[in-house]
């Protein structure tokens, strides 16, 4: 077996296999609710355009993508300053692709990734096989300054919407501090955003990309790569996600994608765009937002009811997860997972969201699986676990 695997940290496989267990209240995971699907109109969207085009949906496609989701995205995405062309598009396999792609073009042995820390799991197991060293961006935290740490790296990775794990909204100034930072260093600035929809206290902020598109011609040429997918404001399971960047950019993840799937899935793509055109997402979006909200806020009441002594959080604007961090930093949170499993619940330790796996301090709490009742049952069963080891 190749060498990395040895790096990689099984306390991720503990809580996968989790969501298996009967009875299990799951809060590690980060998924949507299925009952907001809209399930007859995909299926109903599924059967059209199979039989509308079955070349576009069956064959093999173009490695970036179908022409017409590429201009849909463009046009999508296109606003203010900032121009998108079809060439500043690749349609991936969900934005998993698009940071193993990323990993491919960007990082050579030994690179450096100037990372939001905590950084996402995925992304970490996504660019493990290629062995990065990694610089750790604590933003808001004194000290941190992005324009030093983008110095030398072969790329800066964000998510400002809601990060995976904590849940952070990074504010309008930083997210012009961010991209002014990438400018001077002359390093890509990824901007992962799958929660980009999710905002329940106020309306969504300016992407940076829309940033760095101000005062731009046609087609964007500038140093954000964007990453999309419908996984948070569809469904997951099509497995369609999108890369906006620069078209050169564009045409080195292409290569890349060439080795890996040669394209995605016609059908998943030819949906996609029906999705895009009816409006869909749009659709569902009210529902989505109001039933997320009341979980979190339900989440949040039970923690303060049976946490309160233990951990201390924030109240997330957004996203699907509460970051809380236990008071005492003798509280070792991989083993308040074994724990809790025990007690018949699950949440993810902050141990897989450190390249190095030492924090062993913070717990990421989800909240938009889970009915108002069984996130307070969760919250109470993983009290009693922090009792246990106490
Ligand atoms: C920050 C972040 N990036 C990327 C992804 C990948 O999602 P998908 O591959 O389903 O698009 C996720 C999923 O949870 C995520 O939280």
């Amino acid at each position: 077996m190749a060498r990395w695997l040895a790096g990689t940290n099984d306390v991720t496989q503990l809580f996968l296999a989790a969501g298996q267990v009967p009875d299990l209240v799951n809060l590690a995971g980060g998924l949507p609710e299925p009952a907001l699907w809209p399930v007859e109109d995909l299926a109903r969207i599924a059967g059209e355009v199979v039989r509308a085009d079955p070349q576009a949906a069956l064959a093999y496609g173009p490695i970036e993508g179908l022409p017409a989701l590429r201009d849909a995205i463009a046009r999508r995405f296109s606003r203010g300053g900032l121009n998108l062309a079809r060439g500043n598009v690749l349609i991936t396999t969900a934005g998993m692709q698009g940071l193993d792609l990323l990993g491919k073009v960007l990082i050579d042995e030994g690179g450096v990734i100037a990372a939001q820390a905590p950084a996402y799991l995925g992304a970490l197991d996504a660019w493990r096989p290629r062995g990065p060293r990694y610089r750790p961006m604590r933003l808001g935290e004194n000290g941190c300054d992005p324009a030093t740490l983008m110095r030398g790296a072969q790329f800066a990775y964000v998510v400002p919407n809601f990060s995976n794990p904590t849940g952070r909204l990074v504010d309008l100034a930083e997210r012009r501090a961010l991209l002014a930072a990438a400018e001077a260093a002359g390093t890509w600035l990824v901007e992962d955003d799958p929660y980009g929809t999710l905002f329940y206290d106020a309306p969504p902020l300016p992407r940076i990309l829309d940033l760095a598109g101000e005062g731009g011609g046609e087609p964007y040429d500038g140093r954000v790569v964007y990453l999309g997918t419908l996984s948070k404001e569809l469904v997951p399971g099509l497995r369609l996600g999108w890369v906006i960047a620069a078209p050169d950019m564009i045409r080195a993840l292409a290569t890349a994608k060439t080795g890996a799937d040669m394209c995605t899935g016609g059908l998943v793509q030819a949906i996609a765009l029906r999705a895009f055109e009816e409006g869909l997402p749009e659709r569902i979006l009210p529902e989505v937002l109001a039933l997320n909200r009341a979980r979190r806020d339900a989440l949040l009441a039970a923690m303060a009811e049976h946490l309160g002594d233990a951990f201390d959080w924030q109240v997330p604007a957004g996203g699907m997860f509460v970051w809380a961090t236990a008071r005492d930093p003798a509280l070792d949170t991989d083993r308040l997972l074994r724990a809790a499993l025990d007690h018949g619940t699950c949440v993810t330790p902050s141990s897989v969201f450190d390249p190095e796996g030492r924090d062993r301090r913070s717990i990421r709490i989800n909240f938009t699986l889970n009915a108002p009742d069984r996130l307070h049952e969760g919250i109470r069963r993983l009290a009693r676990a922090v009792a246990a080891i106490r």
